[in-house]
């Protein structure tokens, strides 16, 4: 498939057969291109807890406005995207350990500029606790584009969830003790025969309307 038919292909799951399982060998596929999704300085403001039992369903349900409760209940598996609240300095040396164990500073004082660099925009953007937020939060709707567009290029749908209840989903998970907030939901899994919304036509703005050649 070219990516112009993976992105009207894709769409909003809203009803998932619940018998059907993403295999671990595309849940690693997918874990991958979360892993590798690109961050402002490379900074990966993020953890991910993984939703694959009906036990951990039933937990963060509370947590779910009532009109998503059926995706988490039948999707194969929910993700929630935390951002690490504050993006501490344990943080900021742990990537910079990982950056020189894969090797990406040679011979020079590349390690410290790069340091210095992430420094910086790690600053620059937390004059507050919220800017910080907000700036991570950023970051992790970026990994949210690259999820759901290369969900669809295997066959797996998804859902996108803001319409859940952050602090609840917080205090479920015991997110502030752990340095974490939560941010997003999305579901993963494949559309029940009966999803209404799979054979709704896709609506966009015309070309025109959004692009202006300069
Ligand atoms: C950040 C974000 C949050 C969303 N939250 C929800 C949600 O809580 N529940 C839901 O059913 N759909 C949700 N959606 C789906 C959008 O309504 C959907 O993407 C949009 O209507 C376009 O339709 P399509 O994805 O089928 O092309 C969300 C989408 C995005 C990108």
């Amino acid at each position: 498939m070219n990516i112009t038919d993976i992105s009207r292909q894709r769409y909003t799951t809203k009803h998932y057969d619940k018998t059907k399982k993403i295999p671990e060998e595309q849940l690693a596929q997918l874990f991958e291109v979360i892993r590798n999704s690109p961050s402002s300085v490379n900074s990966q403001p993020w953890h991910f807890f993984v939703v694959d039992n009906d036990d951990a369903r039933a937990k963060i349900m509370p947590a779910i406005v009532e009109m998503n409760h059926p995706r988490v209940a039948d999707s194969s598996h929910t993700l929630i995207f935390c951002a690490k609240t504050p993006l501490d300095e344990q943080h900021l040396q742990n990537v910079l350990a990982q950056e020189e164990k894969d090797g990406r500073f040679g011979e020079g004082e590349i390690k410290e500029m790069m340091d210095k660099g992430r420094h910086f925009y790690v600053n620059k953007n937390s004059a507050t606790p919220h800017s910080q937020l907000e700036w991570e939060s950023r970051q992790l709707y970026i990994v949210l584009g690259q999820l759901l567009f290369a969900a669809a290029a295997i066959g797996i749908d998804s859902t996108a969830i803001e319409g859940f209840d952050d602090q609840k989903m917080d205090e479920i998970l015991g997110l502030q003790q752990q340095g974490l907030k939560s941010v997003l939901v999305v579901c993963l899994g494949y559309r029940a025969a009966n999803d209404s919304n799979a054979t709704r036509p896709k609506s966009r703005l015309p070309e025109e309307q959004i692009f202006t050649r300069l």
